[in-house]
This record gives structure tokens, C-alpha cells and sequence, in this order.
């Protein structure tokens, strides 16, 4: 059993800003867990978690992988990426953390060439405003506030994760039935190619949880 990565060092004013890891970032840890051989054997070179946060899953998986793999992070709460960098430093895990919006920063450069993408997004269904004020204020509204459906965030995402993955990536997504599952796996599938298996679920209080997986369509796998 991997350990959860150790958190000691963030404290109750830390968590006023950026999300306090909670049940869905530890179904998250369990879906990559049951994954262990199958992410070994991938030997990626390249690791990238939109929406970081605390730093809890990138650590992890840095603990599964090593370090011979680029862990980069992305969080549009300036807070959380400093928490990300601590809890790295608290755990051996070397990792880098930009502040800003999805891959944005980073996708040029990026290319069909992340070998695990990790977004455990705000999916809470609100009032669209909320949403999108939650976005630009950048604070801890932002690990929520999802908009119709929950998805006007995830959505966004979910349009551009195919430019990224190699032919070999795999995309971890956490998704509640709010979400709309079926749906998000068949327009994946129809629009861009991928094909996806949900590797967990776990009701959660009044959430149902799932962690989706997606990889390439070996159909489709550019040549
Ligand atoms: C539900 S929290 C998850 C945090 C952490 N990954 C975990 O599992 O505990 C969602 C995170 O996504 C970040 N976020 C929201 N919108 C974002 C965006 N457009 N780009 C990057 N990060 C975003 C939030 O600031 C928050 O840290």
C-alpha cells in the first residue's frame, strides 16, 4: 500500500485558501493505486495535474513513478500552487508549479507529448456566475464551483486534453453523476478519440464519485 503523502506541514490557514484533500482526491489516489503496474510499465516521461491544490496527487503519484519522470502542476490559485511546492518538498517528490489556467502555460510546448494527465476539477453543479466569478477571483471557490451541470470548467478541458496526451497517455478525470458520465464518455469517444473506463466509484455523503481513465483509440493513434 502506498502512503498518503504527508500533509503535516499545511495547516488550518492553508486550507482557508486551497482545497483541503477530501474524499475525492482519495478516491483519486486509490484509482491511480489500483493502476500501479499498468503506469510502471507505461515508463512515462512526463506527468501533468490541472488543478493541484494541495500537491496531494502529484506527490503521490510521485511516489508510485520516481523520479525519473517531469511531475508538472497547474492551479489558477497562486495559494495552492505554493502548497503544491511544499507538500513536493515535504514528500522528496521534485515537482514544478505554474500558476494559471488549465494547461495553458505549458500545451505549446506540450504537445501530444504528457504521458498522464490528472485533473480532479471543480464539479460541483452551481449557477453559471458562480462558476465563472469563482474562476476569475482564483481563490478557493475555484476547487468547487462548477457551473451547469458542474461541467462549464471541466468542459473547457475536456476540448483540449486530446492535444496533449502522447499516443501511449492515459487521462485520469474525477467526475460526479451530476456530470453527466455517459455523456462526457461518449462525446470524448465521437469527437476525439478517446476511449474511457471508469476505474473507481464510491458514494461519497450525497455524491457519487467516479474516476474516469481515458487513453488514445487504438484506431486512432496518429501515426
Ligand atoms: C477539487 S480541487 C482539487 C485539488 C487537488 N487536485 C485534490 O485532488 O485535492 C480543484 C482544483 O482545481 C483548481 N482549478 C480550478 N479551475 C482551474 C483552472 N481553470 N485551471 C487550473 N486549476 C484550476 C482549483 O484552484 C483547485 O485547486
Amino acid at each position: 500500500m502506498i502512503p498518503t503523502p504527508d500533509l503535516s506541514h499545511l495547516t488550518a490557514k492553508d486550507y482557508d485558501t486551497v482545497y483541503e484533500p477530501a474524499e475525492d482526491t482519495f478516491l483519486l489516489l486509490d484509482a491511480l493505486e489500483a493502476d500501479e503496474q499498468q503506469l510502471k510499465s507505461l515508463h512515462p516521461t512526463i506527468s501533468l495535474e490541472i488543478g493541484s491544490g494541495s500537491g496531494c496527487v502529484t506527490s503521490f503519484i510521485g511516489k508510485i513513478l520516481g523520479p525519473s519522470v517531469l511531475y508538472l502542476c497547474t492551479d489558477i490559485n497562486p495559494h495552492a500552487c505554493r502548497c503544491t511546492l511544499s507538500t513536493g518538498a515535504q514528500n522528496d517528490v521534485a515537482l514544478d508549479a505554474i500558476n494559471g489556467s488549465f494547461a495553458n502555460p505549458l500545451s505549446a510546448r506540450l504537445k501530444h507529448a504528457v504521458d498522464i494527465v490528472l485533473f480532479n476539477p471543480p464539479y460541483v453543479p452551481t449557477v453559471p456566475y458562480e462558476a465563472s466569478a469563482a474562476q476569475g477571483a482564483r481563490g478557493i471557490e475555484g476547487a468547487w464551483a462548477g457551473g451547469l451541470d458542474g461541467m462549464s470548467v471541466t468542459d473547457v478541458f475536456l476540448e483540449c486534453v486530446e492535444e496533449l496526451i502522447s499516443d501511449r497517455g492515459r487521462f485520469y478525470l474525477v467526475a460526479v453523476a451530476e456530470n453527466n458520465i455517459p455523456e462526457i464518455r461518449e462525446r470524448m469517444r465521437t469527437r476525439h478519440g478517446l476511449q474511457s473506463e471508469i476505474v473507481l466509484s464510491r458514494r461519497a455523503g450525497r455524491e457519487r464519485l467516479s474516476v474516469l481513465k481515458f487513453v488514445r483509440d487504438p484506431s486512432m493513434v496518429r501515426t
